[in-house]
Formats: structure tokens, sequence, C-alpha cells
């Protein structure tokens, strides 16, 4: 870029007597620096505008700016190298990073090094001043020496995709719930992410080396379920032939995640309020008690506050769990990520089979109108389940195999000449799945273990998926 493709755009206010914060905004897209110019214009914020990494540094050696708005990636140079050297410059210089995809990666990354906050483009004007003037709040109150970053500080490893504000929500929380103590719950329906959250909170909390124990509570009895949890002495019930640790213990450190909370007795929920408000538990059959340091992640499908109300969950508990609540939304009310979702699911499949195969544009354009009851994993599944099959190298509209349009999943009508009626109905992915583990079931005899092993899933998920389906072990 030339050095003429600088631009500056001096503000009418500089210079007038209210101490308004300056800005510097870099972005390579002259569309976004215009329309940042017209807002900061409208907010009398004087302010200066850079195209190009290099322009941008001369211009904080030039002047003393107190907010830089950068995009995150320059031709040149990335918003975070610019965010360190204003930091250089200016320690209490504030810094709204800019991408053109909200990650989890990048809203935590930005924040960690220091960031005020981060934006995902396209954005609304509203949404930028929101941030802009809480920065101008703090200056003048004078209060930038005390707020510094209040996300997260490690880097995520957890990869989650989506770009709409309900995501970028979503990351603000994890960011900042991440380091706290207390519990969290996350709601949302089957297939949206919970775990997938519950992990990001754990690979972002202090407790990141620790280790990170899941366990599905509606999938064992509830004798099993404590014996897993609280481990238990020699001879505390029929089969315990030696004392055995549990799960909170081994968890020591890091963090224990209770998925499908809503499963548990109200017996059991007594026994968790303890563990949450002593840190201590009891082996079943022992009478001693152990100190124990976890941190609780509990998630659910269902509407706790409802079963409270009709007695089958206790409330204190509810109360304790529900401090922080982290509530993901269904895949169909963010449907602007679907194309997103897809593209990193095929490149996942390319990267694991070697197959490079693409989405038609009407495959693409009836999964955006599809209504995804099974939210992301139906998605993500639907995409594996045609990529395996598919040898044109293009997945078209025919291939994909939607769930039922009746039972909860209903079709929206898609706009426009070009989209064809679903499949749906007799091979739905759900009853090919339940027929092919049925199937493997048979085959080992009931084993579940070996079941799992041969289906490539872990034997959670084996359990989970049988109560999805509907298949009971006993008549398999
Ligand atoms: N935002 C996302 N980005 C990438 N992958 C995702 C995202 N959300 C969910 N997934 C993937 O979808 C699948 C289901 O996610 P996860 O197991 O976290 O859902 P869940 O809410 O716990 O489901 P359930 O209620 O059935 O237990 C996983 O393979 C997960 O990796
Ligand atoms: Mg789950």
């Amino acid at each position: 870029m030339s050095a003429h493709d600088v631009f500056f755009v001096q503000s009418r206010a500089e210079g007038c007597m209210t101490a308004k914060p300056k800005i510097l905004v870099v972005d390579d897209d002259r569309s976004i620096c215009k329309l940042m110019g017209s807002i900061l214009e409208m907010e009398s914020y004087p302010f200066r505008v850079a195209m190009t990494g290099e322009q941008a540094r001369r211009a904080m050696e030039e002047e003393r700016f107190d907010i830089l708005v950068s995009d995150i990636y320059l031709g040149d140079d990335s918003g975070l190298h610019l965010l360190e050297r204003m930091k250089c410059v200016n320690a209490d210089a504030e810094v709204v990073i800019m991408t053109a995809h909200g990650s989890m990666e990048t809203a935590v990354h930005a924040v960690h090094n220091g960031a005020f906050d981060y934006i995902s483009k396209p954005f609304v004007i509203d949404e930028m001043l929101r941030i802009l003037h809480r920065i101008e709040e703090k200056f003048q109150l004078s209060l930038s020496k005390t707020v510094g970053s209040e996300l997260a500080e490690s880097l995520p490893k957890t990869e989650i995709i989506g770009a709409t504000p309900k995501m970028i929500d979503i990351y603000k929380k994890v960011a900042k719930t991440a380091r706290i103590e207390a519990p969290v719950l996350v709601i949302g329906e089957s297939g949206s992410g919970k775990e997938l959250i519950a992990r990001a909170l754990h690979e972002n909390s202090a407790r990141a080396s620790a280790p990170f124990v899941v366990i599905n509570c509606g999938a064992l009895p509830e004798t099993l379920l404590e014996s897993e949890l609280y481990g238990h002495e020699r001879g505390s019930f029929t089969g315990a032939t030696g004392s055995r640790k549990g799960l909170f213990e081994s968890a020591s450190g890091g963090t224990v995640f209770l998925d499908e909370i809503s499963e548990t007795s109200l017996n059991f929920q007594v026994k968790l309020l303890r563990v949450i408000q002593e840190r201590e538990i009891r082996r079943v059959g022992s009478n001693d008690t152990i100190q124990v340091d976890v941190r609780l992640i509990a998630a659910t499908n269902r509407d706790l506050r409802e079963m409270v109300r009709t007695g089958r969950f206790r409330e204190d508990l509810f109360h304790r769990l529900n401090v922080f609540t982290i509530a993901l939304p269904a895949l169909r009310d963010r449907k602007e990520d679907i194309p997103l979702l897809s593209s990193y699911f095929l490149k996942l499949f390319t990267e694991k089979t070697g197959k490079t195969v693409r989405l038609a544009s009407d495959a693409l354009e009836a999964m955006k109108h599809y209504c995804w009851p099974g939210n992301v994993r139906e998605l993500k599944n639907m995409l594996e389940r045609a990529m395996t099959f598919n040898d044109t190298g293009v997945i078209q509209l025919e291939e994909l195999e939607f769930g039922e349009p009746g039972n909860g999943a209903p079709i929206e009508p898609s706009p426009g000449p070009s989209t064809r009626p679903l499949p749906g109905g007799e091979a739905s992915l759900d009853a090919m799945e339940r027929q092919h583990i049925i199937k493997i079931l048979k085959e080992t005899g009931g084993n579940k273990k070996k079941a799992a092993e041969i289906l490539g899933i872990e034997r959670r998920t084996l359990y989970n998926k049988a109560k999805r389906l509907g298949i009971d072990f006993r008549t398999v």
C-alpha cells in the first residue's frame, strides 16, 4: 500500500474543552475506515485513521492516543502487535480489536493481551459506540489504572465456532467466568455445545493443567453415580471388593463436569450441595470426611427452574449452581453461523480423511432453512455422513439427510425458487444411527465397552446416544 493511502481525518472536535479520548483507527478496509470516521466525527471524538500497520506505528510515534481501534488482520501487521505497541507508548491506553470472524480464540487472545474489548465485523454502530462510551466513562472517572483486563488470561485450546453476536456474548461470558471458582451452570438444547463450553471454562481457568472430569449423571443409576463420584470403602456394597477413590478425589485441583444434572435424585442433590458448601466428601461406606478441591460445572437441557417449582430439583442446589449461567443459543437462533460451521466441519473431515468435499450452494441454502433440533451435533453428523458417501467432490442437496419434519423439527419454508423440498422421513440420521448401534450391540453380545470401541465413541457417548435414541440396553 502506498504512502498516500493513509488519510488523516482530524475531527472537528479536536481542541474542544471536554477531554474526549483521542482515537487511532486502523483497518485496511477503506469502507470500515470511512464508517468509523463518520461515527467518530458524529460523536465528536478527535481521531486519526491509518490503513496499514506501518502508518499506525508512525501515528503512535507522532501523537499520543488514548484509544486504539484496530482490525486484527492487517496486510502487513496484526492488531495484536499494534496493541502491544500501543501499550508500550501509553500504558493507560485502551484497545478495541475488530475481527471479521468472531472466534473464541480471538476474543480471549485479544483480551489476554490487554484489549478492553473486541467486536466482530460487521458491527452495528450502536455496539461500537457502547464500547467507546464505556471507555470514555472510564477515562472521565480516571479509573484507567484500576480497571485492567477483566476477562480470562490464558489462551483457549478449544475450538468453538460462531461469529454471531449471541456467540460473541458466550465467549465473553466464558472468558469472564473461567477464572472464578464458583460453579457455573451451562444450559442449552441437546447438541448445542454445552460440553465444549465446559471444557473451554476449564481450559481457560487456573485449573487447566489439572484434570477435567466428565460425569454423565443421567447415564448411571444413583448408587453407581455416588460411588463413581465419592468413591467407596471395601464392602460398602455387594461387589465393592476394595476401596476406591471417587472422581471428586481424582479430579483434585481440576474441574468436575456434571452433565445432565437434572437427572439426579433429590437425595443425591443434598450430597452435592454439601460438596459445594463444605468442599468435602465422604466415601460410600465411610464416616470420614475428605477435603476436595474441585470446581463444579453443571449442564442441563431441562428447565431447572420449572423442576424446582414442581419439587423435582432442590431449590438450594439450584441457587448454588445458578450463580453464573451460560445459556447457549439453539442453532436455529444463530443461523448466520451455519456457513462458518459447515466449512469448519468440512475442513476438519478433510484433515481426518484427506478427502476434499465442497457443499453445493443450494445444499447450504437448505441447511440455513432447517430447524436443527439436534443443533451443532446434528449438523456435524449430517455433514460427516454426506462426506463419507460422497464421491463427486460436491455435496448436493439430495445427499443431505434432514431429520423428520414432524417430531419437533419443523423445516421452515425456504424462500426463493431455487430451494427444492428437503428430503426427510424414513431414513433419518437418528433412525440409521439407532439401527447401527443396536446392530453393534447385538454383535458384541451387549458389551458396551466393546461396542463403543467399534463405534469409535466413548462409552459415555454410547450411553448418551442410547438414551437419546431410546435404546434399552436390557432388551438389545
Ligand atoms: N460452537 C461449536 N463449534 C464447534 N463445534 C461445536 C460447537 N457446538 C457444538 N459443537 C460440536 O457438536 C457436538 C456436540 O457438542 P456438545 O457435546 O458440547 O453438546 P451438548 O450440548 O453437551 O449436547 P448434549 O446435551 O447432547 O450432551 C460436539 O462434537 C461438539 O464438538
Ligand atoms: Mg453434553
